[in-house]
């Protein structure tokens, strides 16, 4: 996943409703997977189902997985239609099919202060800053490429006529393998949702070809970008559309194909929030690491949000999460203009703004003041006896005014042309639009005030422009002191709702140059957790070819052991501790130190569970592979402690905008905590965990790492985590804040009981030419903490109604049944909005009359048989009416139970009103 609201994580404000979202990837309508008890034939099973009443969306039957994804084509019975076929004695599972959204990107092209850095790497060491903080530069220089290897990549597609991605597809080509599953036009939603695959694997969108050039790179590009492992074949997998969503179906379907074609690898950064292991995605991806393929995924980019956000399906069980940590240079892709500064020329970097019409302008630089501090330069009116400035671009320093101020200032005197120079690290781009003003750009801070300088010394200063979008690109990279190093702010928290620990370990995610479509200009730089799995990928690579094993569990647990934690750090300030395990994972890669490790761990981490399901006392194996017997001794470092609530009894989350961490350590004993081990001998120790102390009603998640060093120099290290308190007694919905609004109301504010609600007439909620004179009431429930199940009852509150009448009572709770769509499993913490069109699961729709949700929420490892397991909640009651059909509608078949009903409904309101009088 690529960041997208970089600016929203750092501005993100303390408070709850900022930190809560609504990413549950959505659910398909009538869609289903249907996992087969046995092998079977899929067609055979579509028309035992009935034709006219299911059509096949996707054959799933695979060596790992036999199977296939169905479409109720009646949408309205599909639950229970849908409970009938799941019951099946050659049907082992259903799930519902979700979509999960087109991971998006971003250029970006702001740092620290400006400093070249080396151009072409070609020939010499590898220099690639990513891979000096992963050793990974150390594989290249000797000559390990990842030769030999398979690596399947999930995502856009690639762009493989791109030179530095070998230029062609299919055998014998940098990208060997592969098709797409879906085609350009696909969008996985409404009105595009019928896929069209072919054997073409071509992105049309970027993502993809960012995070083949990661992995794979070659050296034949400007820009010194190189891949990790530029030995090995990819696989491109095309899971998305030109833009859009993929449901869970093609992604199961993708992964298959992956395995199958003996990929060693599969590295994905897709994701949705979700913190359960329970998602058919991530079981799938869970067997094939079973079956010996380790699975990267990215962690996801929700570190906003705090601790429990773990994404689908990185949160699998077995599933490797990647974490991003931030690059320690932000390289930045300038468009190049030239100068001649008396004569001499030049080339320069400049961000282009709006307007843009700069191709061709070549004009000598005029600025209103040689001070190259002043905070508010060109913020004031022009002195009287300024030159027309239309013969001028005009250099403005930034600062203070507004950049239209400053524009308007300079187009008083007849400017044209303005070039900003930054007054911090980087560049971006500025919009003015001023009357006149037909060129707007921005310098970095160095560039801007060597031109001051120089027109201060009396010389000439003339710049050459050129269209921004199409002029050649420069690469600029800024020093980035304040988090270089250190986990992305945007990277998301672990654990799981199990206590699992997520993610596994970090690379770099955070500022990274890669290889881009070549339509889209053909290299960029990106951020997200997006560009640091496939890091973590490549890494896989080079450790088949110098381990010599493709073993999952022996991969992840030498670079889980070898990976180096760092320190948290937030706002450029870092508390004294460590970051927690549930951030950065078991640290930054060290692949050549996990390539080499001669002591292996019998795990990659380990986890306490909450204090209720303590297991306080754990064993793993030391294995001595090396020549010569080690002494090795056992300590603890503790990182920091996260809470996860504002407060004990409260529901509120912490999210990172306020998040604080407590030096409260775990302290943990080891037996035997100092031993030899002979040469090829292992040791199994023993580790007991106390937990911190403190308040287990604020959930603290507490985590560290067990050093272990050995005679021999080496050391390494093993990330645990615990949670102090009980999940399972923990509330997890918001009852104040669960509420019912309108649904035309994007602010979700809440209505006053008895608001009328007209809906559409049973079977038209589609009907647009219903849409001014309906609207339809909105669930909103808060979730402060993940839920295994959410049931809502449609409960009717006059008992004239027939509805009441009707009405079964399930938990003491008078109900017509739940509304369609519910019940729904596994959600993650945050909100989740329903808009109701009056229909039920049962496929009837609820006569008119007055009704209010009782909402039940399963607590985390609870028994949704028992009553008592469930948090509960009443809204507001509200009134339902369905519009009158229109006459044009009229004499149409309505497949609605309830119009009849409707009629009785409304007579005995109006007689309950009589009465009242
Ligand atoms: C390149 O790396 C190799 C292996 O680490 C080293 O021996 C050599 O000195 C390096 N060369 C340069 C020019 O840094
Ligand atoms: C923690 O305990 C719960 C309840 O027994 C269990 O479901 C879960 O798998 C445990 N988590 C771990 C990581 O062992
Ligand atoms: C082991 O580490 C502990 C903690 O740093 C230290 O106090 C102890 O002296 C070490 N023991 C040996 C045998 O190195
Ligand atoms: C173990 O090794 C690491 C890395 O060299 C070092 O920072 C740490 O102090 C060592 N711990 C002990 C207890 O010696
Ligand atoms: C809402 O309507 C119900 C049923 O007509 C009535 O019992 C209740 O008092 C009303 N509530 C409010 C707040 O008006
Ligand atoms: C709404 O319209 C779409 C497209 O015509 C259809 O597939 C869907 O079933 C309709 N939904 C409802 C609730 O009628
Ligand atoms: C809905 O209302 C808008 C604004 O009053 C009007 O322009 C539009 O034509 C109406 N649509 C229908 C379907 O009546």
């Amino acid at each position: 996943m690529v960041r997208l609201d970089f600016a929203t994580v750092l501005l993100a404000v303390a408070t709850v409703s900022q930190a809560l979202k609504q990413n549950t990837p959505p659910i398909v309508p009538g869609a289903y997977i249907v996992e087969y008890e046995n092998d079977q034939d899929t067609k055979a099973f579509v028309n035992k189902l009935g034709p006219n009443k299911v059509s096949l969306r996707k054959d799933l039957r695979f060596r790992l997985f036999k199977g296939a994804s169905i479409q109720f084509k009646d949408t309205k019975n599909a639950e229970e239609q849908a409970a009938k076929v799941a019951k099946l004695p050659t049907v082992k599972r259903m799930y519902p099919v979700r979509r999960y959204p087109s991971p998006q990107h971003t250029v970006l092209s702001t740092g620290d202060a400006a400093q070249e850095f080396v151009k072409r790497q070609q020939g010499g060491n590898d220099t690639f800053s990513t891979h000096l903080m992963t050793q990974v530069n150390k594989f290249r220089d000797a000559g390990i490429t990842g030769q030999g290897i398979k690596v399947a990549v999930i995502d856009t597609g690639i762009d493989w006529q791109h030179p530095a991605l070998g230029g062609c597809f299919g055998p014998g080509c940098l990208v060997s393998y592969g098709s797409d599953l879906v085609g350009d036009a696909y969008r996985g939603t409404e009105g595009n949702t019928q896929p069209v695959p072919d054997d073409d694997p071509m992105d049309c969108n970027g993502h993809g070809t960012h995070v083949a050039g990661t992995i794979a790179a070659q050296t034949n590009n400007p820009f010194g970008i190189i891949g990790a492992a530029t030995g090995v074949t990819l696989g491109a997998y095309r899971v998305f559309g030109c833009s859009g969503d993929v449901p869970n179906d093609i992604l199961i379907a993708a992964y298959n194909m992956a395995y199958e074609a003996g990929s060693d690898i599969i590295t994905a950064s897709i994701g949705g929030a979700s913190g359960w292991s329970e998602d058919p995605w991530a079981a799938v991806v869970s067997r094939i690491v079973e079956n010996g393929v380790p699975c990267v995924v990215s962690a996801g980019n929700d570190g906003a949000t705090g601790v429990f956000y773990a994404s689908t399906a990185a949160n699998g069980k077995r599933v490797t999460a990647i974490a991003s940590t931030e690059n320690i240079l932000t390289p930045a892709l300038l468009s190049s203009g030239s100068v001649e500064v008396d004569g001499k020329k030049d080339s320069f970097g400049f961000t282009g703004g709006q307007p843009t019409n700069w191709d061709g302008v070549k004009l000598p630089l005029w600025t209103v003041s040689y001070n190259t501090a002043d905070p508010a330069h060109g913020c004031d009116p022009y002195p009287a006896d300024t030159p027309d400035l239309s013969k001028y671009i005009v250099l403005i320093r930034r600062g203070t005014c507004t950049f239209v101020q400053k524009v308007e200032n300079a187009a008083a005197k007849g400017a044209k042309y303005v070039m900003f120079y930054n007054n911090v690290a980087g560049t971006i781009s500025v919009a003015a639009i001023v009357e006149g003003v037909q060129g707007i750009a921005m310098a970095p801070a160095d560039t801007g005030v060597s031109w001051v300088k120089a027109l201060e010394a009396g010389k000439k200063v003339e710049v050459t422009m050129s269209n921004p979008s199409s002029a050649p690109k420069f690469l600029t990279y800024f020093n980035n002191p304040d988090t270089q190093g250190f986990s992305s702010p945007f990277t998301s928290w672990g654990p799981t709702f199990e206590v699992e620990v997520k993610p596994q370990f970090s690379t770099p995610g955070g500022s990274i140059l890669s290889t881009y479509p070549r339509a889209a200009g053909s290299y960029a730089v990106l951020s997200g957790t997006s560009m640091a799995c496939p890091l973590a990928a490549a890494v896989y690579a080079l450790m088949m070819n110098v381990r010599g094993t493709k073993d999952p569990k022996t991969i992840e647990n030498l670079l889980s052991a070898t990976a180096k934690p760092n320190l948290f750090r937030r706002d450029g300030v870092s508390p004294g501790f460590l970051a927690p395990v549930v951030q950065q994972g078991g640290g930054l890669i060290q692949a050549w130190d996990a390539a080499h490790a001669t002591t292996l761990l019998s795990v990659s981490s380990i986890s306490f569970n909450d204090t209720e399901n303590l297991r306080a006392k754990q064993e793993f194996t030391i294995s001595n592979t090396g020549k010569s017997s080690v002494t090795y001794n056992l300590s603890h470092v503790g990182a920091g402690t996260a809470w996860t609530f504002q407060r004990p009894a409260s529901i509120d989350p912490v999210p990172l905008g306020g998040l604080e961490l407590t030096a409260d350590f775990a302290s943990l004993a080891f037996s035997p905590s100092t031993f030899t081990i002979p040469a090829g001998q292992r040791k199994i120790v023993t580790v007991t965990v106390t937990p911190p102390n403190i308040d287990g009603g604020r959930l603290p998640v507490y985590s560290g790492y067990i050093a272990i060093n050995g005679s021999d120099s080496s050391a390494l290290s093993l990330p645990y985590i615990g949670v102090v308190g009980s999940l399972h007694s923990r509330p997890v919905l918001d009852k104040e804040e669960t509420l019912i609004a309108r649904a035309k109301d994007q602010s979700n504010m809440a209505v006053p009981a008895n608001t009328t609600f007209v809906l559409p007439p049973a079977g038209f909620s589609n009907d647009t030419s219903y849409r001014n004179r309906t609207d339809f009431p909105k669930l909103v429930i808060i979730l402060g903490f993940g839920s295994p199940l959410i049931r809502v009852d449609v409960v009717p509150v006059t008992n004239c109604s027939i509805a009441a009448r009707n009405a079964k009572t399930v938990w003491g709770t008078k109900t017509l049944g739940q509304p369609e769509g519910f019940p729904v499993y596994y959600q993650p913490r945050g909100k989740l909005e329903f808009a109701w069109n009056g229909k039920l699961s049962d496929g009837n729709f609820a006569p008119a009359g007055v009704y209010k949700f009782s909402i039940r929420a399963l607590r985390v490892f609870g028994d949704e048989n028992k009553a008592e397991e469930f948090d509960v909640t009443e809204t507001i009651p509200f009134r339902l009416k369905y519009a009158k059909q229109t006459p044009k509608r009229r004499g149409m078949v309505v497949e609605d139970a309830a119009v009849e009903a409707r009629q009785v409904d409304e007579q005995c309101e109006k007689d309950e009103k009589t009465v009242e009088r």
